[in-house]
């Protein structure tokens, strides 16, 4: 097993003489061991680990500047959002979000200014399927860096550096890591330059990970193939069952074949992955409220990608900083819930929340 390197210096044998590691902000050979592998599983040629997955995508905001627009997906992961008009647009750069189901959006949201291309796919949480080959066709063609989260998907079921993009981003919190136990982050690029730059970041700024928790994603990715296998399996009996319940109105998820995006998600992707949404019909906040109380093998939390089941509602929850009309203009409404479908015996999933949906009729 890699050893976990709990160390912050590294003995030299003369000054400015070492072997390969001076300082631990600079450099940990267990990080160094989770980058290589990260790299690896995206198919890439380097990886470079954060403190979270926020850290990691501050740093890829950082290879920007003043005055530079990003064109990034409207159905965004909340703190990604808040990242980006909260924290970014105070140091004048400028931010788009544009609905990229039709990518000739993503063509006309570009300036002359815009210097990247972010999106997640499937998206957080309306479980939109994104064309990356698509974007990155476009994003290039202006001379733009083409950003991933791959969080949801992982590099078991898709590879975007395969497919165009410049640069992968991970929250390794989720399925990476797989069990409920870390926070980290994580950036991947074939392009030799961009990699020195997010070296340079992350030495400079510092937000990197502890070399337990890298260790503890080293584990996660060991049984990453298995756990997605089963994560997917799962989501889609879960999937079928809330399409067919009488109380539960639209069922988002890409492995549906009446998902808008299911030809697309068959084809950019190997699984349609463990994460499920789904409105009420009768799309009441007090119900949906009730529904994610009401559950016993779905745990109520945030996050996701972990081998237990999680039930959560964006709109109190994980999106709450996204402001209710923004929220609503690109249709994530206030009954929807999101499932983190995990790697339990399915009927017991199923039960669980058959159980809860008549509790929360009343
Ligand atoms: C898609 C996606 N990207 C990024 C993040 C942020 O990662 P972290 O919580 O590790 O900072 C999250 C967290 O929920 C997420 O869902």
């Amino acid at each position: 097993m890699t050893p976990i390197y709990q160390t912050s210096t590294y003995v030299q044998e003369a000054p400015g003489k070492h072997r390969g590691y001076e300082y631990a902000r600079t450099g940990n050979p267990t990080r160094t061991a989770l980058e290589a592998n990260l790299a690896a599983l995206e198919n890439g040629k380097h990886g470079v680990c954060f403190s979270s997955g926020l850290g990691a995508m501050d740093a890829v905001i950082r290879l920007l500047k003043a005055g530079d627009h990003v064109v990034c997906c409207d159905d965004v992961y909340g703190g990604t959002y808040r990242l980006f008009t909260q924290v970014f647009a105070r140091f004048g750069m400028e931010f788009s979000f544009v609905d990229m189901d039709d990518p000739a959006r993503v063509e006309r949201a570009v300036t002359p200014a815009t210097k990247m291309v972010w999106i997640e796919t499937p998206t957080n949480p309306l479980l939109k399927v994104l064309d990356i080959a698509r974007v990155a066709e476009i994003a290039q063609a202006r001379g733009a860096l083409v950003v991933v989260d791959n969080t949801f998907a992982t590099p078991y079921l898709q590879r975007p550096l395969e497919r165009g993009a410049s640069i992968v981003v991970h929250s390794l919190t989720k399925y990476l890591g797989g069990h409920s136990d870390v926070i980290g982050g994580a950036a991947i690029t074939s392009d030799d330059e961009i990699a020195q730059r997010l070296h340079y970041v992350q030495n400079a700024v510092g937000a990197v990970p502890g070399p337990m928790d890298c260790f503890l994603v080293l584990r996660g990715t060991k049984t990453l193939h298995v756990r997605m296998a089963r994560h997917c399996e799962n989501a889609l009996r879960v999937a079928r069952f809330l399409e067919d319940h009488p109380r539960v109105g639209r069922v988002y998820y890409p492995g549906l074949p009446g998902h808008p995006q299911h030809a697309l998600a068959a084809r950019q992707m190997d699984g349609f992955g463990g994460m499920v949404s789904f409105e009420l019909k009768d799309d009441s906040l007090e119900r949906a409220s009730r529904l994610c109380a009401a559950t016993q093998v779905f745990s109520l939390a945030e996050s996701l990608g972990g081998v237990e089941s999680l039930i959560e509602h964006p709109a109190i929850m994980t999106h709450a900083s996204i402001p209710k009309a923004v929220r609503e203009s690109y249709g994530l409404r206030d009954s929807l819930i999101r499932l983190s479908v995990g790697i339990e015996d399915v009927e017991d999933l199923v039960e669980d929340l058959a159980r809860a949906l008549d509790q929360a009729q009343g």
